[in-house]
């Protein structure tokens, strides 16, 4: 009876000095902390189950999620500001800690009434990113949530929009590329004033007569990543990781080669790849991007 007292104190302690890893849940309130403006952040539900960002013209608004993960999918739904969004920026990306971070970016550029958002994506590996695109989207993205997705292996990150590949970065460390499988991410997403450059260029700025801006959140659903709540258990992930990829050489996901080229073909407005201004010779992941 008092041993198991003691445990139990013990355990407490423990958990609360480490934030135990959640079980998967899909409460805002487990998943997640907020980063930035606690007061333009709104948990939804009785269990914190939705989440909303805004931007008003005091402060935007952000959260981090608790846990860290190496690999998995990871789906997120979204829908965002709606009307007139013009300079408005949501942001939502995995991204490790350091100077030779990696990270995996979203961003909805906002757009004025009836004009597309624009969806930029980034890469970002041991620190290095400047590998832009910018797609627009085959719906309204603020009419209703739509899922949006990363399924990271140590082979290949395919970014999803409700299933469909929208981009993918394969793992080119044969060509001297670094790729993303040493480090950890955590999910952070924030709503900001962008209207420097966000919307044609920024040359269309926020109108605040139309604030405040509202994005929201559903849905959060993690699985098959290493998820690590602490510096330790980061650590062990990225241990088992290496053991699992040179055992196995990791499985890549799959992802339907004909729905990305429909994208390309039809969606993309931007790729860091053909901007032969920026880049000559194009870097080298570009020569086997799919
Ligand atoms: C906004 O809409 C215009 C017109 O369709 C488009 O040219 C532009 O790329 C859109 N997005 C941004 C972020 O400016
Ligand atoms: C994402 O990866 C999982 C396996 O890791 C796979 O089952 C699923 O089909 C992938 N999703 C897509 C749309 O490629």
């Amino acid at each position: 009876m008092e041993l198991i007292w003691i445990l139990s104190i013990l355990l407490f302690f423990s958990s609360a000095a480490t934030a135990a890893p959640v079980t998967s849940s899909n409460s805002f309130h487990d998943n997640f902390v907020v980063s930035w403006a606690p007061n333009n952040v709104k948990f939804l539900g009785a269990n914190g189950e939705a989440l909303q960002l805004i931007l008003d013209q005091s402060t935007g608004a952000g959260f981090a999620s608790k846990e860290s993960y190496l690999f998995g999918n990871i789906d997120m739904q979204i829908k965002l500001v709606p009307g007139d969004s013009a300079g408005t920026v949501t942001a939502y990306y995995l991204s490790s800690d350091g100077a030779q971070h990696d990270e995996l970016d979203f961003e909805f550029l906002g757009n004025l009434s009836g004009q597309p958002y624009v969806l930029q994506t980034n890469v970002f590996s041991a620190g290095v990113g400047g590998r832009e695109q910018r797609i627009t989207l085959w719906f309204d993205p603020t009419q209703n949530f739509h899922t949006y997705s990363v399924n990271w292996s140590a082979k290949r990150v395919v970014f999803l929009v409700d299933g469909v590949p929208i981009r993918v970065f394969s793992n080119n460390e044969a060509a001297g590329v670094p790729f993303l499988r040493r480090q950890p991410m955590r999910v952070f997403s924030s709503i900001w004033n962008g209207d420097s450059w966000a919307t044609r260029g920024g040359l269309v700025k926020i109108d605040w007569a139309h604030a405040p801006f509202v994005a929201s959140y559903r849905n959060f659903h993690v699985a098959n990543a290493c998820r690590a709540a602490t510096p330790a258990a980061a650590a062990t992930c990225v241990r088992s990781a290496s053991n699992h990829i040179s055992a196995s050489g990791g499985a890549a996901p799959t992802f339907d080669r004909r729905k990305l080229a429909w994208v390309k073909r039809t969606f993309m407005v931007y790729n860091y790849c053909t901007d032969s201004a920026r880049y000559h010779p194009a870097p080298a992941e570009c020569t086997r991007e799919f």
